[in-house]
């Protein structure tokens, strides 16, 4: 059978619906228009289509939105400085520095500078810490996205057995705290995890995050898996591409005309184990920003719902050296 395929275009346009009439609430009844500064540093063609599509996305929810752009020269003080501007500028309700700064400045340091109240990508290790100790905060997007994706599709999460492929801090280490507060009974795998594929074989849940294109097999997943599939790799080289899509012509055709593909950790073939997919593209990669405008709206209403901040300014009252969107339409008027 085939399995159920988990639309995450779908769930963002959702999720964008139910933003904007917050962003317009906020506006309303307390004059405040959230905020997001993006900070891109250097010229990675790669980073600016994230950062541009998270403006974008800005615009279309009726958010502010600042761009700077420190060159690729900068320092790990100069950088330090702009934070701490963003830090102290009111408006500012989410603060992104998009990764991977160049070798020379200190991520962690830049990273860990951020007020933890506006750190929307739920990096600052005191959002971390809430996480562990299930307090509320601000969540890592991606992981936070996968959960929207379980829950708006009713998958059972209490009770089931979810395995975690991939321990980074961004996404497997988070993504596996949600789970557990959500009461499943959580296993995280790693490079040096034995007897891999028995282990996923036991779960209701997979969630595969760990950068390898197609590397959990089909025959893995236990019938009926909800299947979370983290990855998008993309892969040019035509003898994998033939072997990841040899039941799949008229996507490998595709790939032949472009020359590339993206393909998840999962195996393609998976669709005919699994009971419910995120397909790559179009699953989980939509939900990053999708649940970076809900940080953003997030933070402002926990900074600025209480009203003790001054009010936004009308955005065309305001100056700033960045790139600004100054769409004057109310929050979320289109
Ligand atoms: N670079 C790649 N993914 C991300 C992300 O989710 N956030 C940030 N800030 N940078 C990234």
């Amino acid at each position: 059978m085939t399995a159920r395929v988990l639309d995450g275009l779908k769930i963002r346009d959702e999720i964008f619906a139910e933003l904007r009439r917050q962003a317009v609430d906020l506006y309303l009844q307390q004059h405040v228009r959230a905020g997001l500064a993006a900070v891109l540093v250097g010229d990675d063609p790669a980073s600016q289509l994230y950062v541009k599509s998270k403006i974008e996305a800005c615009h279309h929810l009726g958010l502010a939105s600042w761009m700077h752009t420190p060159s690729a020269s900068s320092t790990t003080d100069d950088l330090l400085k702009l934070v701490d501007d963003l830090n102290r500028d009111y408006r500012v309700d989410g603060i992104l520095i998009q990764l991977p700064l160049p070798k020379q400045v200190d991520t962690k340091r830049v990273l860990e500078a951020v007020d933890p109240a506006k750190d929307v990508d739920g990096f600052h290790p005191i959002n971390l810490g809430k996480l562990v100790s299930n307090r509320p905060g601000l969540v890592a997007c991606t992981p936070a996205g996968c959960m929207e994706i379980l829950r708006r599709n009713q998958i059972p999460i209490e009770g089931a057995n979810a395995v975690v492929l991939g321990r980074s801090d961004i996404v497997g280490k988070p993504m596996a705290l949600l789970l557990m507060h959500a009461n499943a009974t959580v296993t995280i795998c790693h490079s040096k995890t034995r007897d891999l594929p028995d282990v996923v074989r036991r779960a209701d849940i997979v969630v595969a995050a760990m950068g390898k294109a197609g590397y959990v097999a089909a025959d893995w997943i236990k019938p009926g898996a909800a299947v979370i599939d983290v990855g998008t790799n993309k892969v040019t080289d035509p003898a994998e591409a033939t072997a990841l899509l040899k039941n799949f012509p008229r996507r490998l055709e595709k790939f032949h005309a472009k020359g590339s593909v993206l393909i998840g950790d999962v195996h393609p073939d998976a669709i005919n184990a699994a009971g419910a997919l995120t397909p790559v593209p179009g699953g989980v990669g939509p939900m990053t920003i999708t649940m970076l405008m809900s940080n953003t709206i997030k933070a402002a209403k926990l900074r600025r719902g209480d009203s003790t901040a001054p009010p936004s300014p009308s955005p065309d009252t305001q100056k700033d050296t960045a790139q600004q969107n100054t769409t004057p339409s109310a929050a979320g008027a289109r």
